[in-house]
């Protein structure tokens, strides 16, 4: 039997994909999976010159694997990522390394880590960004796990991994589930991105009654700009779409009930364990669930009423306010992901180097944007910035486009377009830079009501008072 370099548990769009890229790039592969179909479909994809196999029988896909074996998981999270590694334990031998390629919540990847160390065999969790086309032509990698297991496995991933002026987006990242903590952060950056945008389309469309067409170019000029990102490319090319069935844009004709596989959430939950505040990734969070509440919108749309009194604004106004609102926002949400990995790097020992994460950032992934490299050269000059926002030119950039946000959400509120993520934006640039906050208040009101304590600005130590 011929002995593939790597193979995949899996063969969705995600795992047929990677492999085909990795026999693209000369390796030879070996598929997994239950469906016979997707088996013999992964086989009659590849060229000739290319060594692919697929399989359903997990014993026959292990042993057509050099040894020490490195075989990737492509599995829904959660169950079937425990279930596909029972399915290959008995087959596998010392040395052998897992990768988890799925998005994987990062406390089942330390779970795993040790289960698997327990048998001598490397489990890696991998969060992998790009989607369909991505995986088949260059995704953005984040590996965590055994440096020297990663080794082994490096010539295939920069092999396959997007490439950004000549770097491969594909970094060792740090310690046990590293990886797909990153990926997770990445995902709550993407849902508030996804949010932003989706906030200046309905100001745009419902504020400022911008035909379809204007907001369309709108997008598609930011795109050219140096806003330039992924996700703004997408959406110029999602506004353009027609619908086969009505001939009306497809946008139009689309339900506004919002789905979600989880990430985004945990990334929020995770952030207030930790303490850190990213409030417009709640944001974002927040308003996918109130989208799923559909009939009671509805409802309040014919009670909760507000009519607009103000004169609408220019749209060459409105149009140089909303870019800037848009850049700002933009730029705090990376800094809150950033400020969010630093913290999970100390608590969890990831000892992640925030420049690499910007680099491999930059390629490959859904959150990709001309922004990065400039987040990569601001943690290059201080590998320890607690916060972009810290940073010289970052900062400066904030300040000189905050006037554009002030106005956007002023002119939001007059007209009743709900723009929380914009809010939140400013919310958090105005607590951050506020030397002093209201907080002693709330120091004073527990110590009232529960006899919790105080601190004082004039002297150490706790502080009780007899309030009433
Ligand atoms: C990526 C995406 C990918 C997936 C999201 C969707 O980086 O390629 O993030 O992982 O599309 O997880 O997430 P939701 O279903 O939660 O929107």
């Amino acid at each position: 039997m011929e002995q593939h370099d790597f193979g995949i548990v899996g063969l969705g769009v995600m795992g047929r994909n990677l492999l085909l890229n990795m026999a693209d790039h000369g390796f030879s592969v070996a598929g997994l999976d239950l469906d016979t179909e997707k088996a013999a479909f992964l086989e009659s994809e590849a060229s000739a010159e290319q060594h692919v196999f697929g399989t359903t029988s997990a014993a026959d896909f292990v042993k057509s694997l050099k040894k020490n074996r490195a075989i990737m998981l492509l599995v829904p999270a959660g169950k079937a990522v425990d279930a596909a590694i029972s399915s290959l334990l008995n087959y596998l031998e010392e040395g052998d390394i897992v990768i988890d390629g799925g998005n994987s919540y990062f406390a089942d990847t330390d779970r795993r880590v040790a289960e698997l160390a327990a048998k001598n065999i490397h489990f890696f969790g991998m969060g992998i960004s790009g989607g369909e086309k991505g995986a088949r032509f260059g995704p953005s990698m984040m590996p965590g796990g055994d440096r020297q297991a990663y080794e082994r496995l490096r010539p295939v991933f920069e092999a396959i991994a997007a490439d950004v002026n000549g770097e491969p987006c594909v970094s060792f990242l740090g310690n046990g589930s590293a990886g797909n903590y990153v990926k997770m952060v990445h995902n709550g950056i993407e849902y508030a991105i996804m949010e932003l945008i989706a906030e200046s389309y309905d100001f745009m469309k419902r504020g400022l009654k911008y035909p379809d067409g204007k907001i369309q170019t709108t997008f598609e000029a930011w795109n050219h700009s140096e806003l330039q990102s992924f996700l703004l490319e997408i959406t110029a090319e999602v506004l353009k779409k027609k619908d086969e069935l009505t001939g009306l844009r497809l946008i139009n004709v689309i339900s506004d009930r919002a789905r979600s596989k989880g990430t985004g959430k945990w990334t929020s939950q995770n952030a207030m364990d930790l303490q850190i505040p990213v409030p417009v990734i709640d944001a974002a969070v927040i308003m996918r669930d109130l989208s799923a509440r559909k009939e009671e919108r509805i409802q309040a749309s014919s009670r909760l009423i507000w009519t607009n009194s103000t004169s609408p604004v220019s749209s060459e106004e409105a149009d140089i306010v909303l870019k800037e609102a848009f850049q700002f926002a933009m730029v705090s949400v990376y800094a809150q992901g950033f400020a969010q990995l630093r913290a999970a790097s100390t608590t969890y020992g990831y000892e992640l180097k925030l420049e690499d994460v910007a680099r491999i950032w930059r390629g490959g992934c859904i959150i990709r944007a001309a922004c990065l490299e400039d987040f990569r050269a601001a943690f290059r000059r201080d590998s320890s910035l607690s916060n972009l926002m810290l940073d010289d030119e970052i900062g400066g950039m904030l300040v000189d486009t905050q006037a554009g946000l002030r106005t956007l959400i002023k002119m939001a509120v007059d007209s009743g377009v709900p723009v929380p993520a914009y809010m939140a934006s400013l919310g958090y640039f105005d607590a951050y830079r506020s030397p002093d906050l209201p907080t002693n208040l709330i120091q004073a009101q527990r110590d009232y009501f529960g006899a919790h304590l105080y601190e004082r600005t004039d002297q150490e130590g706790l502080f009780h008072t007899q309030w009433g």
